[in-house]
């Protein structure tokens, strides 16, 4: 199954990424960032799921950020696009394929913390997952990982710290906190977000964490990062739109931008 996308990307480039990125809702503009080599988009590769999300352009951008050699996601698959699970996975599979080791989430999510504002950039240090379907589920692919893989640490402490060393050279303040994935794509509920509440999460979204199971699954070093762009259903007395989320999302871009640069230089510098 990768194998024809992998062939594909191949006869197009031999650029061999060392960190991937997946820019989430609203945060594309980090790509502008890259010294591009070669872009592939998600609808020219054979048997692609192609995203249809709003603010998801989907394409590989594969360049140089300094001397960090990337390979950027601008705009991901979703469960909610009727993709399934393992479909998710097949981008983030194909990156660490192509070479990359450390991958680099970010996305969108509502603030279910009440420590939180709209705008807060938030280092993700655990997910739930478990309520929507695993990537993993079916045979298992032993070239890429073990049939049951650990998930005690998805989140890798030593690219949090660098996250976390990063935001603070530039001044740029982080919260830390627990992600969990639902469905999508309707906005929840008062009472899920109790749910997500009381199960111990502080921010909410509809696609990092299947991302991040497949990633750790097939050997990635993985971090992420979720902007706050909304309080999640009930902590204000009004209703979310997709709207709001993109609007926060660009006004959020100069410092997310700035900080996943600092993250990506970093972290070759640290090779
Ligand atoms: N819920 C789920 N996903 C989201 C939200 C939210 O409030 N905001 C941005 N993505």
């Amino acid at each position: 199954m990768l194998q024809k996308q992998l062939e594909y990307i191949r006869k197009t480039t031999d650029f061999v990424p060392d960190t991937a990125i997946v820019l989430g809702s609203g945060l594309g503009s980090f790509a502008d960032e890259v010294e591009p080599v070669a872009i592939i988009d998600f609808a020219d590769l054979p048997d692609f799921p192609v995203s249809t999300a709003p603010g998801h352009k989907g394409r590989f951008i594969f360049g140089f950020i300094g001397k960090a050699k990337v390979a950027i996601m601008q705009g991901r698959i979703h469960l909610y696009e009727g993709y399934s699970a393992q479909q998710v996975a097949l981008p983030i599979r194909i990156l660490r394929l192509l070479g990359a080791k450390q991958l680099i989430l970010t996305n969108a999510a509502g603030g279910i913390n009440r420590d939180f504002q709209i705008g807060d950039l938030m280092i993700i240090e655990d997910h739930i997952s478990c309520l929507v379907p695993s990537p993993l589920r079916g045979r298992n692919i032993d070239s890429l990982g073990v049939r049951f893989p650990d998930m005690s640490e998805v989140y890798s402490k030593r690219l949090c710290r660098i996250i976390t060393e990063c935001a603070l050279e530039k001044g740029i303040k982080t919260k830390k906190g627990v992600y969990i994935q639902l469905q999508g794509p309707a906005f929840e509920t008062k009472a899920e977000i109790r749910m997500c509440s009381v199960l111990g999460t502080d921010a909410v979204g509809m696609s990092t964490a299947i991302e991040a199971q497949a990633a750790k699954h097939c050997g990635f070093e993985v971090c992420a990062i979720s902007c706050i762009t909304n309080l999640a259903c009930g902590l204000l007395d009004r209703p979310i739109t997709s709207e709001e989320v993109g609007e926060t999302a660009t006004k959020t871009a100069v410092k997310f931008n700035t900080l996943i640069k600092a993250t990506v230089e970093r972290i070759a510098d640290e090779y």
